[in-house]
């Protein structure tokens, strides 16, 4: 993309630029929480609403000039409801680590206790992890999953009757089943307790209505907006109405300042891609092309976590597969154009640095239009970048694997 101004007054950010563009369309992106969002929201995301204040929420602001503004984040709003079939939205988060904790603010006081996943079977840092600040406010208590990938809903209801959680959280980052919503809700009313998912990564999928919604089951859902829901960067809330009112003061003033009202715009476009017909079609294909990943995965030998997936993404044991850790199996694939990330595995006995396995999605390469006979050939260079660290080998299949790229243009345009 020509960007002159750009290109003329800051050559060494603009040269990054251009490397990173390259580097998008050029590699096949398999970091399960990544995507490529259109061109108008580009547009959304670069436009003159960078420039603007908007403290308060339309109508009701602490800063004048606010037609405009208020136009964007009404549709942002509106359109968020109807694809997720929510009472109330709140598309203001920066992101979904201020959204998840906008919503402990609202729903929690300091010490209550939160029960969410371990980290290592799949939780997000923000559901505990005891780097993060939140566990400083909140006692946080975490339930697992079984060495069959399943979760034990009769043993997660025992830890929420001795625990007494004020906040039940579902929700993951590198989980790969469908949750029992309804167990959930159920056991969170047994106790007393609220509930919340956290739906940032299968946000899109649910959208698509190719994965249960689980709006109608939990007091509040947060999500990201940029991950399969493909849209830019940023977080949201949805809540049931008796719950508005706290999750809007949380948000402002409760942790944030002003909108970023670039990206409420770009979200706003984005939502409206997302109800879109086609929306449908893409998550559609996203759990073909999970599936066909899973599949050619164990037809060479790779040993899958949890079971196998339902959603957008897995993980693989790349320790037990290929005697590699996470990390040497990230560097190899690195080596031949693809990118993932390396993963801790359940109870990993190796650091977060080094962890046992890899997270592998596939959003992106679905935003390019790559379908099942595609992923199959990737899931063999994979399995053949990860068995070697032969680099003359691994620049063979880089080459092919640009040769694919380029077949498959990242796309401009979803609707
Ligand atoms: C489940 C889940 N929640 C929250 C987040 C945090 O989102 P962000 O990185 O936008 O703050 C992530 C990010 O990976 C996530 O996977």
């Amino acid at each position: 993309m020509k960007k002159p101004f750009l290109q003329k007054q800051d050559p060494e950010i603009y040269q990054a630029l251009l490397g990173e563009e390259k580097r998008e369309k050029e590699g096949l992106e398999m970091i399960a929480s990544e995507n490529y969002v259109s061109e108008a929201v580009h547009e959304a995301l670069g436009s003159v609403f960078t420039n603007k204040y908007s403290e308060g929420y339309p109508g009701k602001r602490y800063y004048g000039g606010q037609t405009y503004t208020d136009i964007i984040e009404s549709l942002a709003i509106e359109r968020a409801k109807k694809i997720f079939g929510a009472e109330h939205a709140n598309v203001q988060p920066l992101s979904g680590a201020p959204a998840n904790i906008a919503a402990y603010a609202a729903l929690l006081e300091p010490g209550d206790c939160i029960l969410g996943m371990d980290l290592s079977h799949g939780g997000h840092l923000t559901h505990g992890h005891p780097a993060t600040v939140m566990t400083k406010v909140y006692r946080f208590v975490s339930y697992k999953t079984e060495p069959d990938g399943s979760i034990d809903y009769e043993k997660l209801l025992k830890i929420a009757k001795k625990e007494k959680p004020k906040l039940i959280l579902a929700g993951f980052s590198s989980y790969t089943r469908t949750l029992d919503y309804a167990k959930f809700a159920a056991i969170a009313k047994t106790v007393g307790a609220r509930s919340m998912m956290d739906m940032a990564h299968i946000a899109g999928l649910v959208a698509a209505k190719v994965v249960p919604n689980p709006v109608p089951y939990f007091d509040v859902v947060t999500l990201t907006t940029h991950k399969s829901l493909r849209g830019p960067r940023g977080g949201m809330i949805l809540c049931k109405k008796e719950f508005a009112k706290a999750i809007d003061k949380a948000i402002f003033p409760g942790l944030q300042g002003g909108p970023h009202m670039n990206n409420i715009a770009a979200k706003a476009v984005a939502f409206g891609e997302a109800l879109h017909p086609d929306f449908k079609k893409y998550g559609k294909q996203i759990l073909k092309n999970a599936k066909t990943l899973e599949k050619s995965f164990v037809k060479h030998g790779g040993k899958i976590l949890f079971g196998g997936t339902e959603n957008h993404m897995l993980v693989l044991n790349a320790v037990e597969t290929y005697g590699i850790s996470g990390r040497t199996a990230e560097e190899r694939l690195d080596a031949i154009g693809i990118t993932v990330n390396k993963n801790v595995i359940p109870d990993d006995p190796r650091g977060p640095m080094d962890p046992s396995g890899i997270r592998v999605g596939v959003p992106a390469l679905t935003t390019r239009g790559m379908k099942e006979a595609e992923v199959k050939q990737i899931a063999l260079w994979m399995h053949q970048a990860m068995s070697t660290d032969d680099s003359k080998f691994h620049e063979a299949l880089h080459k092919e694997v640009v040769r694919l790229c380029k077949k498959f243009p990242v796309p401009k345009q979803f609707i």
